[in-house]
């Protein structure tokens, strides 16, 4: 029998103040980003913002369907565009806010399949992605890369 640990790293800031300038202009982008939701359905809205290497930054938000599945998380939305639009750029950072949540004290996490996605070019640039989180509250998470959100993600 082996025994193979792989841990999860967040960092836990209570005032924005404490990060920097260009960590708080994501995380404001993500805020505004989440006023561009298409929720018509959950009402619940979600923005993301990602930074890649050349400083320009990428909105995305959440666009649901009437046919549910047929929908996009926001953290999808910008990565994909990010890529789409910047391609072969290092993606340094992304911050996702959802607002509509019942915690100031914990953020909403993107869900799995989001996870796996931005795992995708995490791993492709081999370089960390940094992950901010806010949500109604003042805290913000900060997970260092997006592996420690997903330690076991599907590769091959
Ligand atoms: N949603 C996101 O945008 N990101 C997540 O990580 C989880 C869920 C969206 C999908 C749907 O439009 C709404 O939130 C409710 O699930």
């Amino acid at each position: 029998m082996k025994k193979l640990t792989r841990t999860t790293e967040l960092f836990i800031y209570d005032n924005i103040e404490d990060l920097p300038a260009e960590i708080r202009e994501l995380i404001h982008e993500s805020k505004r980003a989440a006023t561009t939701a298409y929720a018509p359905y959950s009402h619940f809205r979600v923005g993301a913002a990602v930074r890649v290497a050349s400083g320009e930054i990428i909105p995305g938000s959440n666009q649901e369907n009437a046919a549910y599945p047929s929908g996009l998380c926001a953290e999808r939305v910008a990565v994909y565009a990010a890529a789409a639009k910047c391609p072969g750029q290092v993606i340094s950072a992304i911050a996702i806010h959802a607002a509509d949540y019942h915690s100031e004290e914990i953020p909403v996490s993107p869900c799995g399949d989001c996870r796996q996605s931005i795992f995708e070019y995490e791993h492709r640039q081999r370089q960390p992605i940094p992950v901010y989180l806010t949500g109604s509250g003042k805290t913000i998470w900060k997970f260092p890369s997006l592996r420690s959100l997903l330690p076991f993600p599907f590769e091959f």
